[in-house]
């Protein structure tokens, strides 16, 4: 049975980690569910691998007639490809950035003509680069600007109940602790790969990062691995604040023609 985390409860609100749900070659993803008594929202909930596995677990602890949301950082696979069942089997509106609204349905194609075609982009929420509040439940999410980290429209998003940042790729790591990252130091060689190569630059890092400390969450959760709280949240953001990567590491040895020995 899929190992549920609970990561805040109190006063009929939950927040709900999925982290075990995928299998075979994809990659380790974590799914995330937002709880307020009836009312629901998912965060990331992934693609085919985790659509079957993800609502027999959500069905134990979630009335899935309430759910109210899917929120999507961006518009990876392992973020959103399980749209179209999701549209077919819930009410859900599904919140992504405005650049990649006029894209999902390319994910979606019994939607795409007709009456369909104008069900489907009633049930997105196109979402601007500064970003919204959205009410839920008689409470709010918040969705708050990444972009490019990695993708150009990105966003995190935050559950200001529980004090949650829910930070999509950004910090993300393979191979390291999958729970509560306890050794930071440690922790971090799992995430250098990745970010100094699926990131866009220092300059994206640093924004975010204060964008972050003013938010002062209780807790970042990536979608990818293992998660920060207490002390580990700060020292994240300082690895992050001073990490080199995407255009910063690029130079014209990067964009060869092929040679003869190619
Ligand atoms: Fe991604
Ligand atoms: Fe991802």
């Amino acid at each position: 049975m899929a190992q549920v985390d609970t990561l805040f409860s109190e006063n009929g609100h939950e927040v709900l980690r999925f982290a075990d749900l995928v299998v075979g070659e994809g990659v380790q993803a974590n799914q995330f569910c937002i709880r307020h008594n009836d009312r629901a929202a998912l965060i990331d909930p992934g693609g085919d691998l985790t659509y079957t596995p993800l609502t027999i677990a959500l069905s134990r602890r979630v009335n899935l007639d309430g759910l109210e949301y899917i929120l999507a950082s961006h518009q990876d696979p392992d973020i959103i490809a399980s749209l179209p069942r999701w549209l077919m089997h819930t009410r859900c509106q599904v919140v992504v950035s405005r650049l990649w609204s006029r894209f999902l349905p390319h994910l979606a194609s019994s939607y795409v003509t007709g009456k369909m075609g104008e069900q489907l982009q009633a049930r997105i929420l196109g979402i601007a680069d500064e970003g919204k509040m959205l009410p839920f439940a008689g409470t709010e999410l918040w969705v708050l600007p990444a972009h490019f980290l990695h993708s150009v429209g990105n966003f995190s998003f935050y559950d200001p109940l529980s004090g949650i940042l829910f930070s999509g790729d950004v910090g993300a790591s393979l191979g390291g602790e999958e729970g509560c990252v306890d050794n930071f130091a440690d922790h971090c060689h799992s995430m250098q790969g990745f970010h100094r190569r699926y990131m866009a630059s220092n300059r994206a890092c640093r924004l975010w990062v204060a964008m972050v400390r003013k938010l002062a969450p209780r807790m970042i959760v990536p979608q990818h691995g293992g998660y920060f709280q207490g002390d580990n949240v700060g020292r994240f953001l300082d690895w992050l604040a001073q990490l080199e990567c995407g255009v910063d590491l690029l130079d014209s040895g990067n964009y060869r023609l092929p040679s003869a020995d190619w």
